[in-house]
Protein backbone atom coordinates (compact mmCIF):
# COMPACT_ATOMS: atom_id res chain seq x y z
CA UNK A 1 0.00 0.00 0.00
CA UNK A 2 1.27 3.45 -0.78
CA UNK A 3 2.17 5.32 2.80
CA UNK A 4 0.46 9.31 2.65
CA UNK A 5 2.15 10.44 5.51
CA UNK A 6 6.22 9.68 5.05
CA UNK A 7 9.20 11.28 7.78
CA UNK A 8 12.22 10.99 5.84
CA UNK A 9 15.59 10.85 7.61
CA UNK A 10 18.40 12.74 6.10
CA UNK A 11 16.04 14.12 3.13
CA UNK A 12 18.77 16.70 2.64
CA UNK A 13 21.29 14.14 1.63
CA UNK A 14 21.69 13.25 -1.65
CA UNK A 15 19.86 10.25 -2.06
CA UNK A 16 16.92 11.61 0.37
CA UNK A 17 16.48 15.02 -1.32
CA UNK A 18 15.32 12.39 -5.19
CA UNK A 19 13.45 10.48 -2.90
CA UNK A 20 11.34 13.65 -1.17
CA UNK A 21 11.10 14.85 -4.72
CA UNK A 22 10.11 11.22 -5.96
CA UNK A 23 7.60 10.92 -3.22
CA UNK A 24 5.86 14.39 -4.20
CA UNK A 25 5.56 13.48 -7.51
CA UNK A 26 2.88 10.53 -5.65
CA UNK A 27 -0.56 11.68 -5.51
CA UNK A 28 -1.56 9.46 -2.79
CA UNK A 29 1.79 11.15 -0.72
CA UNK A 30 -0.20 13.85 1.73
CA UNK A 31 2.52 15.32 3.49
CA UNK A 32 6.33 14.90 3.89
CA UNK A 33 8.70 16.03 6.86
CA UNK A 34 12.48 16.08 6.20
CA UNK A 35 13.92 15.29 9.65
CA UNK A 36 17.42 16.04 9.25
CA UNK A 37 20.76 17.52 11.37
CA UNK A 38 22.19 19.42 7.99
CA UNK A 39 25.37 18.86 8.47
CA UNK A 40 28.23 19.56 5.96
CA UNK A 41 26.51 16.92 4.10
CA UNK A 42 22.33 18.19 4.15
CA UNK A 43 21.76 20.27 1.60
CA UNK A 44 18.40 22.50 1.54
CA UNK A 45 19.37 23.72 -1.90
CA UNK A 46 18.97 20.30 -2.86
CA UNK A 47 14.86 20.94 -2.61
CA UNK A 48 14.45 24.43 -3.76
CA UNK A 49 11.39 23.17 -5.64
CA UNK A 50 10.07 20.58 -3.23
CA UNK A 51 10.24 23.16 -0.56
CA UNK A 52 7.38 25.42 -2.50
CA UNK A 53 5.36 22.36 -2.48
CA UNK A 54 2.78 22.52 0.70
CA UNK A 55 2.80 18.99 1.53
CA UNK A 56 6.80 19.05 2.66
CA UNK A 57 8.03 20.32 6.11
CA UNK A 58 11.62 20.60 6.99
CA UNK A 59 12.66 20.03 10.69
CA UNK A 60 16.09 20.45 11.47
CA UNK A 61 16.51 17.45 13.70
CA UNK A 62 19.29 15.27 14.93
CA UNK A 63 18.06 11.30 15.47
CA UNK A 64 20.38 10.89 17.79
CA UNK A 65 18.13 13.44 19.72
CA UNK A 66 15.18 10.80 21.89
CA UNK A 67 12.71 14.01 22.53
CA UNK A 68 13.06 15.82 19.07
CA UNK A 69 12.49 12.12 17.83
CA UNK A 70 9.60 11.79 19.74
CA UNK A 71 8.01 15.07 19.27
CA UNK A 72 8.27 14.57 15.46
CA UNK A 73 6.37 11.75 15.49
CA UNK A 74 4.25 12.89 17.79
CA UNK A 75 3.24 15.93 16.00
CA UNK A 76 3.38 14.20 12.51
CA UNK A 77 1.47 11.10 13.04
CA UNK A 78 3.54 9.56 10.09
CA UNK A 79 2.59 6.00 8.78
CA UNK A 80 5.70 5.31 7.10
CA UNK A 81 9.56 6.25 7.78
CA UNK A 82 12.17 6.17 5.48
CA UNK A 83 15.54 6.18 7.51
CA UNK A 84 18.54 7.75 5.12
CA UNK A 85 20.19 10.21 8.05
CA UNK A 86 23.74 8.96 8.50
CA UNK A 87 27.86 9.32 7.88
CA UNK A 88 28.36 8.02 4.61
CA UNK A 89 31.81 8.77 2.98
CA UNK A 90 34.28 5.86 3.79
CA UNK A 91 37.28 7.70 3.82
CA UNK A 92 35.58 9.97 6.66
CA UNK A 93 34.82 6.75 8.64
CA UNK A 94 38.46 6.11 8.51
CA UNK A 95 39.58 9.39 9.76
CA UNK A 96 36.97 10.22 12.05
CA UNK A 97 35.44 7.13 13.28
CA UNK A 98 33.71 8.56 16.39
CA UNK A 99 30.46 10.78 14.42
CA UNK A 100 29.86 7.45 12.41
CA UNK A 101 29.37 5.56 15.84
CA UNK A 102 27.10 8.04 16.99
CA UNK A 103 24.76 8.79 14.07
CA UNK A 104 24.67 5.35 12.33
CA UNK A 105 24.45 3.43 15.26
CA UNK A 106 23.49 5.46 18.25
CA UNK A 107 20.62 7.93 16.01
CA UNK A 108 19.27 5.02 14.49
CA UNK A 109 18.94 2.81 17.79
CA UNK A 110 17.22 6.02 19.20
CA UNK A 111 14.85 6.95 16.29
CA UNK A 112 13.74 2.98 16.85
CA UNK A 113 12.94 3.25 20.49
CA UNK A 114 11.19 6.39 19.79
CA UNK A 115 9.44 4.67 16.50
CA UNK A 116 8.42 1.14 18.37
CA UNK A 117 6.86 3.51 21.14
CA UNK A 118 4.86 5.59 18.61
CA UNK A 119 3.98 2.77 16.40
CA UNK A 120 2.45 0.35 19.61
CA UNK A 121 0.38 3.35 20.56
CA UNK A 122 -1.17 3.59 17.25
CA UNK A 123 -4.58 1.55 16.66
CA UNK A 124 -4.41 -1.80 15.19
CA UNK A 125 -5.58 -1.02 11.93
CA UNK A 126 -2.69 1.87 11.44
CA UNK A 127 -0.25 -0.41 13.34
CA UNK A 128 -0.46 -3.21 10.71
CA UNK A 129 0.02 -0.64 7.89
CA UNK A 130 2.85 0.93 9.91
CA UNK A 131 6.40 0.81 7.88
CA UNK A 132 9.73 1.48 9.37
CA UNK A 133 12.45 1.10 6.14
CA UNK A 134 15.97 1.57 6.87
CA UNK A 135 18.30 2.30 3.79
CA UNK A 136 21.50 0.65 3.83
CA UNK A 137 24.38 -0.68 1.44
CA UNK A 138 26.08 -3.59 -0.21
CA UNK A 139 28.73 -2.65 1.92
CA UNK A 140 27.97 -4.80 4.90
CA UNK A 141 28.44 -7.82 3.41
CA UNK A 142 32.45 -7.01 2.61
CA UNK A 143 34.15 -7.75 -0.29
CA UNK A 144 34.04 -10.02 -2.94
CA UNK A 145 36.97 -11.18 -5.72
CA UNK A 146 36.36 -11.49 -9.09
CA UNK A 147 33.40 -13.83 -9.26
CA UNK A 148 30.39 -14.09 -7.06
CA UNK A 149 27.41 -12.09 -5.74
CA UNK A 150 26.24 -11.04 -2.21
CA UNK A 151 22.86 -13.17 -2.17
CA UNK A 152 19.64 -12.59 0.27
CA UNK A 153 21.77 -15.02 2.87
CA UNK A 154 25.37 -13.48 2.70
CA UNK A 155 26.94 -13.13 5.85
CA UNK A 156 27.57 -9.50 7.23
CA UNK A 157 31.34 -9.13 6.81
CA UNK A 158 32.04 -5.43 7.15
CA UNK A 159 35.61 -3.71 6.42
CA UNK A 160 35.07 -0.16 7.43
CA UNK A 161 34.08 1.67 10.47
CA UNK A 162 31.37 2.92 7.71
CA UNK A 163 30.07 -0.19 6.90
CA UNK A 164 30.71 -1.53 10.57
CA UNK A 165 28.80 1.14 11.45
CA UNK A 166 25.69 -0.02 8.88
CA UNK A 167 26.19 -3.24 9.62
CA UNK A 168 25.33 -2.32 13.31
CA UNK A 169 22.34 -0.65 12.44
CA UNK A 170 20.76 -3.16 10.23
CA UNK A 171 21.26 -5.41 13.31
CA UNK A 172 19.10 -2.85 15.68
CA UNK A 173 16.53 -2.48 13.00
CA UNK A 174 16.44 -6.71 12.84
CA UNK A 175 16.41 -6.92 17.00
CA UNK A 176 13.53 -4.42 17.38
CA UNK A 177 11.58 -6.28 14.80
CA UNK A 178 12.25 -9.63 16.36
CA UNK A 179 12.00 -8.28 20.00
CA UNK A 180 8.92 -5.83 19.54
CA UNK A 181 7.49 -6.54 16.43
CA UNK A 182 8.01 -3.20 14.81
CA UNK A 183 7.18 -4.12 11.07
CA UNK A 184 10.90 -3.33 9.58
CA UNK A 185 12.46 -3.17 5.79
CA UNK A 186 15.85 -2.88 4.75
CA UNK A 187 16.96 -2.31 1.43
CA UNK A 188 20.85 -2.56 0.70
CA UNK A 189 21.55 -0.14 -2.21
CA UNK A 190 24.63 -0.63 -4.14
CA UNK A 191 27.27 2.84 -4.86
CA UNK A 192 24.38 5.95 -6.02
CA UNK A 193 25.73 8.57 -8.18
CA UNK A 194 23.66 11.38 -9.85
CA UNK A 195 22.87 15.17 -9.13
CA UNK A 196 23.08 16.93 -5.79
CA UNK A 197 25.94 14.26 -4.16
CA UNK A 198 28.69 15.79 -1.75
CA UNK A 199 31.64 16.33 -3.66
CA UNK A 200 33.74 14.32 -2.01
CA UNK A 201 32.71 10.79 -3.45
CA UNK A 202 34.35 9.85 -6.42
CA UNK A 203 31.75 10.51 -9.85
CA UNK A 204 30.87 14.37 -8.44
CA UNK A 205 34.53 14.49 -7.02
CA UNK A 206 36.11 14.13 -10.43
CA UNK A 207 33.67 16.01 -11.81
CA UNK A 208 34.43 19.06 -10.08
CA UNK A 209 38.36 18.23 -9.95
CA UNK A 210 38.41 18.00 -13.54
CA UNK A 211 36.27 21.10 -14.66
CA UNK A 212 38.76 23.30 -12.20
CA UNK A 213 41.50 21.89 -14.13
CA UNK A 214 43.04 19.80 -11.15
CA UNK A 215 44.37 16.41 -11.16
CA UNK A 216 41.81 13.15 -11.18
CA UNK A 217 43.03 11.18 -7.84
CA UNK A 218 42.74 7.38 -8.27
CA UNK A 219 43.38 4.93 -5.42
CA UNK A 220 45.81 2.49 -6.26
CA UNK A 221 45.30 0.89 -9.86
CA UNK A 222 42.20 2.09 -10.32
CA UNK A 223 40.85 -2.24 -11.04
CA UNK A 224 38.47 -1.83 -7.48
CA UNK A 225 34.69 -3.07 -9.00
CA UNK A 226 31.47 -0.93 -7.92
CA UNK A 227 28.21 -1.84 -8.87
CA UNK A 228 26.60 1.69 -9.84
CA UNK A 229 22.97 2.98 -9.98
CA UNK A 230 21.60 5.88 -10.97
CA UNK A 231 20.12 8.05 -7.70
CA UNK A 232 16.31 7.99 -9.35
CA UNK A 233 16.88 4.58 -9.62
CA UNK A 234 17.80 4.36 -6.44
CA UNK A 235 15.06 6.48 -5.01
CA UNK A 236 12.04 4.35 -6.74
CA UNK A 237 13.27 1.33 -5.25
CA UNK A 238 12.97 2.48 -1.92
CA UNK A 239 9.34 3.97 -3.00
CA UNK A 240 8.29 0.46 -4.15
CA UNK A 241 10.29 -1.18 -1.37
CA UNK A 242 7.83 1.08 1.38
CA UNK A 243 5.09 0.33 -0.80
CA UNK A 244 5.56 -3.18 -1.80
CA UNK A 245 7.90 -4.26 0.80
CA UNK A 246 6.82 -7.25 3.37
CA UNK A 247 7.62 -6.60 6.91
CA UNK A 248 10.95 -8.78 7.67
CA UNK A 249 12.20 -8.39 4.02
CA UNK A 250 15.41 -7.54 2.31
CA UNK A 251 15.65 -6.01 -0.80
CA UNK A 252 18.89 -5.52 -3.00
CA UNK A 253 18.44 -2.37 -5.03
CA UNK A 254 21.97 -2.26 -7.48
CA UNK A 255 22.09 -1.13 -10.06
CA UNK A 256 24.08 -4.50 -11.91
CA UNK A 257 26.62 -2.59 -13.74
CA UNK A 258 29.74 -3.28 -12.78
CA UNK A 259 32.37 -1.02 -14.00
CA UNK A 260 36.21 -0.35 -12.58
CA UNK A 261 37.22 2.96 -10.69
CA UNK A 262 39.30 3.82 -13.76
CA UNK A 263 36.57 3.14 -16.27
CA UNK A 264 34.13 5.20 -14.62
CA UNK A 265 36.59 7.89 -14.22
CA UNK A 266 37.69 7.79 -17.94
CA UNK A 267 34.38 7.36 -19.00
CA UNK A 268 33.42 10.46 -17.11
CA UNK A 269 36.63 12.05 -18.83
CA UNK A 270 35.07 11.33 -22.25
CA UNK A 271 31.72 12.77 -21.17
CA UNK A 272 32.83 16.53 -20.03
CA UNK A 273 34.63 16.47 -23.20
CA UNK A 274 31.54 15.97 -25.42
CA UNK A 275 29.45 18.20 -23.00
CA UNK A 276 31.27 20.59 -21.05
CA UNK A 277 33.41 23.57 -21.75
CA UNK A 278 36.28 23.12 -24.97
CA UNK A 279 39.05 21.28 -23.88
CA UNK A 280 41.39 19.43 -26.56
CA UNK A 281 40.91 15.66 -27.04
CA UNK A 282 42.48 13.59 -24.27
CA UNK A 283 42.84 16.86 -21.94
CA UNK A 284 40.70 15.12 -18.82
CA UNK A 285 42.38 11.80 -19.02
CA UNK A 286 45.78 13.40 -18.76
CA UNK A 287 44.62 14.74 -15.30
CA UNK A 288 44.20 11.09 -13.99
CA UNK A 289 47.06 10.56 -11.18
CA UNK A 290 47.25 6.87 -8.90
CA UNK A 291 47.56 8.05 -5.54
CA UNK A 292 48.13 6.25 -2.64
CA UNK A 293 45.53 3.00 -2.06
CA UNK A 294 42.48 3.42 0.60
CA UNK A 295 43.39 1.35 3.71
CA UNK A 296 41.28 -2.23 3.68
CA UNK A 297 40.17 -0.94 0.10
CA UNK A 298 37.08 -3.50 -0.76
CA UNK A 299 37.79 -4.85 -4.13
CA UNK A 300 34.30 -5.34 -5.79
CA UNK A 301 30.42 -4.99 -4.33
CA UNK A 302 28.40 -7.15 -6.14
CA UNK A 303 24.17 -8.02 -5.62
CA UNK A 304 21.72 -10.40 -6.94
CA UNK A 305 19.11 -7.83 -7.50
CA UNK A 306 16.92 -10.33 -9.38
CA UNK A 307 14.02 -11.31 -6.49
CA UNK A 308 14.46 -7.92 -5.36
CA UNK A 309 13.25 -7.08 -8.62
CA UNK A 310 10.57 -9.29 -8.82
CA UNK A 311 9.04 -9.00 -5.65
CA UNK A 312 9.79 -5.07 -5.61
CA UNK A 313 8.10 -4.73 -9.91
CA UNK A 314 11.32 -2.48 -9.82
CA UNK A 315 14.02 -2.46 -12.59
CA UNK A 316 16.80 0.38 -12.45
CA UNK A 317 16.42 2.14 -15.96
CA UNK A 318 19.28 4.45 -16.60
CA UNK A 319 22.24 2.98 -18.31
CA UNK A 320 25.24 4.07 -16.73
CA UNK A 321 26.38 6.74 -19.59
CA UNK A 322 23.47 8.29 -19.68
CA UNK A 323 22.89 8.70 -15.74
CA UNK A 324 26.69 10.25 -15.70
CA UNK A 325 25.75 12.27 -18.85
CA UNK A 326 22.62 13.81 -17.06
CA UNK A 327 24.90 13.78 -13.69
CA UNK A 328 27.60 16.21 -15.47
CA UNK A 329 24.89 18.20 -16.99
CA UNK A 330 23.45 18.82 -13.70
CA UNK A 331 27.08 20.09 -12.23
CA UNK A 332 27.80 22.15 -15.37
CA UNK A 333 24.27 23.85 -14.97
CA UNK A 334 24.06 24.37 -11.04
CA UNK A 335 26.94 26.77 -10.36
CA UNK A 336 24.89 28.19 -7.12
CA UNK A 337 25.17 24.97 -5.60
CA UNK A 338 28.34 23.98 -6.32
CA UNK A 339 30.08 27.16 -5.25
CA UNK A 340 27.78 27.78 -2.10
CA UNK A 341 29.49 24.07 -0.89
CA UNK A 342 32.90 24.71 -1.34
CA UNK A 343 32.92 29.16 -0.62
CA UNK A 344 31.15 27.90 3.37
CA UNK A 345 28.37 30.51 2.28
CA UNK A 346 25.70 27.80 2.06
CA UNK A 347 26.62 27.04 5.45
CA UNK A 348 26.74 30.52 7.33
CA UNK A 349 23.13 30.67 5.33
CA UNK A 350 22.31 27.65 6.95
CA UNK A 351 23.16 28.46 9.94
CA UNK A 352 21.96 32.04 10.43
CA UNK A 353 17.80 30.53 9.12
CA UNK A 354 18.30 27.44 10.99
CA UNK A 355 20.17 27.13 14.07
CA UNK A 356 19.75 24.98 16.62
CA UNK A 357 17.01 25.23 19.05
P1 LIG B 1 24.45 11.89 2.35
O1 LIG B 1 25.76 11.82 3.07
O2 LIG B 1 24.38 12.60 1.05
O3 LIG B 1 23.34 12.55 3.28
C1 LIG B 1 23.15 12.15 4.61
C2 LIG B 1 22.06 13.06 5.19
O4 LIG B 1 21.86 12.66 6.56
C3 LIG B 1 22.47 14.53 5.21
O5 LIG B 1 21.39 15.33 4.75
C4 LIG B 1 22.76 14.81 6.68
O6 LIG B 1 22.52 16.16 7.05
C5 LIG B 1 21.80 13.84 7.37
N1 LIG B 1 22.23 13.49 8.72
C6 LIG B 1 23.47 13.12 9.14
N2 LIG B 1 23.47 12.91 10.47
C7 LIG B 1 22.20 13.12 10.90
C8 LIG B 1 21.55 13.04 12.16
N3 LIG B 1 22.24 12.73 13.26
N4 LIG B 1 20.24 13.30 12.23
C9 LIG B 1 19.54 13.64 11.13
N5 LIG B 1 20.09 13.76 9.90
C10 LIG B 1 21.40 13.49 9.79
O7 LIG B 1 23.96 10.38 2.20
P2 LIG B 1 23.38 9.60 0.94
O8 LIG B 1 24.49 9.28 0.02
O9 LIG B 1 22.17 10.33 0.44
O10 LIG B 1 22.94 8.23 1.64
C11 LIG B 1 21.66 8.10 2.24
C12 LIG B 1 21.55 6.73 2.85
O11 LIG B 1 21.76 5.74 1.84
C13 LIG B 1 22.59 6.45 3.93
O12 LIG B 1 21.98 5.74 4.98
C14 LIG B 1 23.64 5.59 3.23
O13 LIG B 1 24.30 4.74 4.14
C15 LIG B 1 22.78 4.83 2.24
N6 LIG B 1 23.49 4.42 1.03
C16 LIG B 1 24.13 5.34 0.24
C17 LIG B 1 24.79 4.94 -0.93
C18 LIG B 1 25.50 5.93 -1.82
O14 LIG B 1 26.18 5.50 -2.77
N7 LIG B 1 25.37 7.23 -1.60
C19 LIG B 1 24.80 3.59 -1.27
C20 LIG B 1 24.13 2.66 -0.44
C21 LIG B 1 23.47 3.10 0.70
P1 LIG C 1 33.30 6.32 -2.94
O1 LIG C 1 32.55 7.20 -3.88
O2 LIG C 1 33.98 6.94 -1.78
O3 LIG C 1 32.28 5.16 -2.50
P2 LIG C 1 32.55 3.79 -1.68
O4 LIG C 1 33.87 3.88 -1.02
O5 LIG C 1 31.42 3.79 -0.71
O6 LIG C 1 32.46 2.69 -2.70
O7 LIG C 1 34.40 5.54 -3.77
C1 LIG C 1 34.06 4.73 -4.90
C2 LIG C 1 35.32 4.05 -5.35
O8 LIG C 1 36.22 5.04 -5.88
C3 LIG C 1 36.08 3.38 -4.22
O9 LIG C 1 36.62 2.15 -4.72
C4 LIG C 1 37.19 4.35 -3.87
C5 LIG C 1 37.47 5.05 -5.19
N1 LIG C 1 37.91 6.46 -5.08
C6 LIG C 1 39.04 6.88 -5.79
O10 LIG C 1 39.72 6.11 -6.48
N2 LIG C 1 39.42 8.19 -5.69
C7 LIG C 1 38.73 9.08 -4.92
O11 LIG C 1 39.13 10.28 -4.83
C8 LIG C 1 37.55 8.64 -4.22
C9 LIG C 1 36.75 9.59 -3.37
C10 LIG C 1 37.17 7.32 -4.35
Amino acid sequence: MAPSRILVTGGAGFIGSTVIATLLKKSSTQAVLNFDALTYAGNLLSLQEEAKDPRYTFQRASVQNLEEVQRALEDFQPDCILHLAAETHVDRSLNHPQTFLETNVLGTGILLQATSAYWESLPLEKADAFRFLHVSTDEVFGSLGDSGQFHQDSPYAPTSPYSASKSAADHLVRSWEKSFGLPCIITHGSNCYGPKQFPEKLIPLMILQALNGDSLPVYGDGQQIRDWIYVQDQADAIYQAACLGKPGGTYFTGGSQEQTNLLVVETLCRTLEEIGPFVESGFYKKKIKFVQDRPGHDYRYSMDCRKTQLDLDWKPHYAFADGLRETVRWYLNNPAWVKSIQTGEYRQWMDENYGWR
